[in-house]
C-alpha cells in the first residue's frame, strides 16, 4: 500500500482549512507537518498550537516530522495536540533508541530521519532490534519546500528496504523532498512506500490528479528484486 502524504509547507496559510479539507478530498492519506526551529535547519515553520487547532477539521493521519533540536523536550506537547506518527531526526539525539521506545509507549508511530549526509547503516541496529514503525529518508537537506530531488538518496532507500525484507521486518520507508508524479516510481522502486509531497500536491490546480498519478506511478514501479 502507498501513502500519500502532502506536506502542509506548501499550503495556503490564510486559508489553512479549507486548504487542509481540499486535500483530504483529493484522496491523501497523511498530513505532513513539517515543524522547523530556526537552529536544526536554517527556517521556522509552526509548532505544536497549529498542529492542535487543525486537529478537529480533518480525519487524516496527522505525520509530523519534527527538524528541531532537542526533539525529546517537544515530543509531549505534539502527542497533545494529535499527533499519530512523530519522526525525529538521527542527527538531533544522543540516544534515538530511548526516544523511540517513548513516543510507542505513549501510542504513538516511532518514525526516524536520517538527512542526505547521514548513512543509511546507522539506522540498521534499530531495524534490527524492531523500534522503528517509519523510516524517513529525506531526499533534499532538511529546511525547504520546493527543492530538486537528490538521486543519490534513493540508494539509501534501496539499502534500507533491503535489510528489513532480509529480516522479515515490516517497515514503512518514507521520502520526503521534490517529489512529483514523475520521479515517485523511482522512489517506491527503491523501496520507499510513503510519499511526502508539498509542493506537487498543495501547488496543484487539482491535487486529486496528482495523487491519482502517483498512485499510478507506485503500481508501475513496485520494489522488485530476484
Ligand atoms: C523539507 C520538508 C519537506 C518539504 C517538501 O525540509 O521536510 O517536507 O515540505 O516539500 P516539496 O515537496 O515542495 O519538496
Ligand atoms: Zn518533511
Amino acid at each position: 500500500m502507498i501513502y500519500i502524504s502532502p506536506s502542509l509547507l506548501a499550503a495556503d496559510y490564510k486559508n489553512l482549512e479549507s486548504d487542509v479539507k481540499r486535500i483530504e478530498e483529493a484522496g491523501a492519506n497523511y498530513l505532513h507537518l513539517d515543524i522547523m526551529d530556526g537552529h536544526f535547519v536554517p527556517n521556522i515553520s509552526f509548532g505544536a498550537d497549529l498542529v492542535a487547532s487543525l486537529r478537529p477539521v480533518t480525519k487524516l493521519i496527522f505525520d509530523v516530522h519534527l527538524m528541531i533540536t532537542d526533539p525529546e523536550k517537544y515530543i509531549p506537547d505534539f502527542i497533545k495536540a494529535g499527533a499519530d506518527i512523530i519522526t525525529f531526526h538521527y542527527e538531533a539525539v544522543d540516544d534515538p533508541a530511548k526516544l523511540l521506545k517513548y513516543l510507542r509507549e505513549h501510542e504513538i508511530r516511532a518514525g526516524i530521519s536520517i538527512s542526505p549526509d547521514t548513512p543509511a547503516d546507522v539506522l540498521f541496529p534499530l531495524i534490527e532490534e524492531e523500534l522503528i514503525d517509519m523510516v524517513l529518508v529525506m531526499t533534499v537537506h532538511p529546511g525547504f519546500g520546493g527543492q530538486k530531488l537528490i538521486p543519490d538518496t534513493l540508494d539509501k532507500v534501496r539499502a534500507i528496504r533491503r535489510f528489513a525484507k532480509a529480516r522479515g521486518i515490516d517497515l514503512q520507508i518514507e521520502v520526503d523532498g521534490g517529489i512529483k508524479p514523475e520521479n515517485v516510481g523511482y522512489c517506491t522502486s527503491a523501496g520507499a512506500n510513503v510519499i511526502v509531497a508539498g509542493t506537487a500536491i498543495f501547488g496543484a490546480k487539482k491535487p486529486n490528479a496528482v495523487i491519482k498519478s502517483m498512485r499510478e506511478a507506485a503500481r508501475n514501479h513496485p520494489f522488485y528484486e530476484i
